[in-house]
């Protein structure tokens, strides 16, 4: 079992990647040497300065010397992430969790949702060959992923509509494994899409409302089948298609 540590990180770059979209790569090996892909980092967003909780945010991709964050600048932690400067010094804890389930020289189909596919490089960087499908309102919340099957909702990037348009029986048969990140309805509109017969495939990357981001908390509790819970921090992100709770998830208006 890995130990949890807070790493002293320093910021390498920082940049506004999309309007209100921002990148920070990261100087840390310690938590770049050991992390895989899917997993997520628990980040201070303003040390000591002004009482906001540590912010869950999944690692994008892993970097010379460290990782590099992706983030939508939504509210008062991710406001203070976004005025990191490079040369500061910020504690982050990490890696966390349970990502990515990979076999070797398996492929891949990546469904994402908007900034969703944050998270979706470091996995597109370890497999061997993967298919990525993004949807997106606009081109404005397409993160630039390379190679990819875009479609948004007003047509401004790839062709117009929802990315449940993308998906077919070629691809999902022709794909070892299927990851879906995104917002909870594009996920289980995604998840109803997939035919019953390709359903193991499928792993979801899940969000919750975090407070420890280990384990202690209770704080973040994924609905499963069977009418129980797992802690989306520490037992996920990343869950199997079928242990979800679909209908109890959406409930509960994640
Ligand atoms: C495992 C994990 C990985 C994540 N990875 C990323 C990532 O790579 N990029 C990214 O942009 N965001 C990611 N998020 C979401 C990110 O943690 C939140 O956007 C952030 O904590 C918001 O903090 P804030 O103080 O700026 O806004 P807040 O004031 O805390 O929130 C602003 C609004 O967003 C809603 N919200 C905040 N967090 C969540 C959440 N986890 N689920 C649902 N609604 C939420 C709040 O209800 C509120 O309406 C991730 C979340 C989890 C749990
Ligand atoms: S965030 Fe504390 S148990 Fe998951």
């Amino acid at each position: 079992m890995s130990v949890i540590r807070d790493f002293d990180c320093v910021v390498k770059h920082s940049e506004q990647v999309l309007p209100g979209v921002v990148k920070i790569v990261f100087d840390c090996a310690g938590i770049a040497s050991v992390a895989l892909p899917g997993q997520f980092v628990q980040i201070e967003p303003s040390p000591g300065a002004f009482p906001v909780t540590r912010r869950p945010i999944t690692i994008n991709r892993l970097t010379e010397n460290g990782f590099e964050l992706l983030f939508d600048v939504i509210g008062p932690g991710t406001e203070l992430m976004a005025r990191m400067k490079p040369g500061d010094e910020v504690r982050i804890l990490g890696p966390l969790g349970c990502g990515w389930t990979v076999e070797p020289g398996s492929s891949w189909l990546l469904i994402g949702g908007g900034l969703g596919a944050a998270g979706f490089q470091f996995l597109m960087d370890t497999v061997d060959s993967t298919t990525v499908l993004i949807g997106a309102s606009d081109s404005d919340r397409v993160i630039p992923l390379g190679a990819c099957h875009v479609v948004t909702e007003d047509g401004s990037a790839g062709g117009r509509g929802l990315v449940t348009a993308l998906i077919s029986e070629e691809l999902l048969a022709g794909a070892d494994s299927i990851a879906v990140c995104g917002p909870v309805a594009m996920m289980e509109a995604v998840w109803s899409t997939i035919p019953e017969k390709y359903r193991d495939k499928v792993q979801i990357s899940t969000e919750s409302r975090m407070g420890c981001g280990w384990g202690v908390c209770d704080g973040c509790s994924i609905p499963v089948s069977g009418g129980g819970y797992k802690k989306c921090c520490k037992e996920g992100p990343v869950f199997s298609g079928i242990e979800i709770d679909w209908k109890r998830w959406k409930e509960a208006g994640l």
